[in-house]
C-alpha cells in the first residue's frame, strides 16, 4: 500500500515531473539516442524521455518490482512497440547488450553507498563520449538549498576523479527548494 502511495505521488507530483523533464532536457539528447534511466520509479523520467526525444529507445531500471509495474502499466505502448524495456534489479546485474548514448537519474544516487563502484558501472555501460546525468532534490521537512548543493558539488568532484569530464552544475527551484543537476561526458 505505502509503495503504491509513493508511487502514485511521484507520478503526480508536480516538482517530480518537472524535475525530470528538466533533467532530460539539459542532456540535449540527438534524435535517436539510446537512454538508460537508473531508478526509473513509476516512469517519469520515462515519459520525459519518450515524449522530447525523437526515435530514441529507453532501458528502465529500478529494483522495485513494484515500481517497474506501475512503469510497465504507464508506459504499455512504448514496451509493446520495442521502444522502452524494463529491468528489475541493480546496474551490476543489467545485461550487458549494448552501450548508452546517455545515462541519467532523479533522486535515485543519493540512496547508493558505493559511489565509485556505481560511476565504473556507469562508465562501463556508456558509449564514449557519452552523457550521464544525475539530479538531486532535497526533499522533506528538513530539506534546503545548502543540503542539496553540498550533495552535487561532492557528486561533481567524484565524477572528475573516476575520469568523467566537461562536469557541470545546473540548479533550478522547483516548488519551494531547488533541484540540482550534474552533467558530465564519459571518457
Ligand atoms: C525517489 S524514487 C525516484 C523515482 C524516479 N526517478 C522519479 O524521479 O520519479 C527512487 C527510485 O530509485 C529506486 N532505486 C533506489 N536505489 C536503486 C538501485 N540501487 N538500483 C535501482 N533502483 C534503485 C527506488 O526503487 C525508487 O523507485
Amino acid at each position: 500500500m505505502l509503495g503504491s502511495l509513493a508511487g502514485w505521488i511521484m507520478a503526480n507530483r508536480a516538482s517530480n515531473i518537472d524535475r525530470n523533464h528538466w533533467t532530460v532536457e539539459l542532456m540535449g539528447l540527438d534524435t535517436g539516442a539510446r537512454i538508460l534511466e537508473i531508478g526509473c520509479g513509476p516512469g517519469i523520467g520515462i515519459e520525459a524521455v519518450l515524449s522530447g526525444v525523437p526515435d530514441c529507445r529507453v532501458t528502465g531500471l529500478d529494483h522495485s518490482a513494484l515500481m517497474i509495474s506501475q512503469a510497465a502499466a504507464r508506459h504499455a505502448h512504448a514496451l509493446k512497440s520495442d521502444r522502452l524495456e524494463l529491468w528489475q534489479g541493480d546496474l551490476s546485474g543489467l545485461p550487458e547488450a549494448e552501450r548508452f548514448d546517455a545515462v541519467f537519474s532523479s533522486n535515485v544516487l543519493q540512496f547508493i553507498r558505493n559511489r565509485s563502484t556505481l560511476l565504473e558501472e556507469v562508465q562501463s555501460r556508456l558509449k564514449p563520449g557519452g552523457c550521464f546525468a544525475t539530479t538531486y532534490q532535497p526533499r522533506g521537512s528538513c530539506a534546503g538549498a545548502e543540503e542539496g548543493r553540498a550533495w552535487i558539488s561532492s557528486f561533481a568532484e567524484d565524477l572528475y576523479v573516476a575520469g568523467f569530464f566537461e562536469v557541470q552544475i545546473r540548479e533550478r527551484l522547483f516548488g519551494s527548494v531547488p533541484a540540482f543537476c550534474v552533467l558530465a561526458q564519459n571518457p
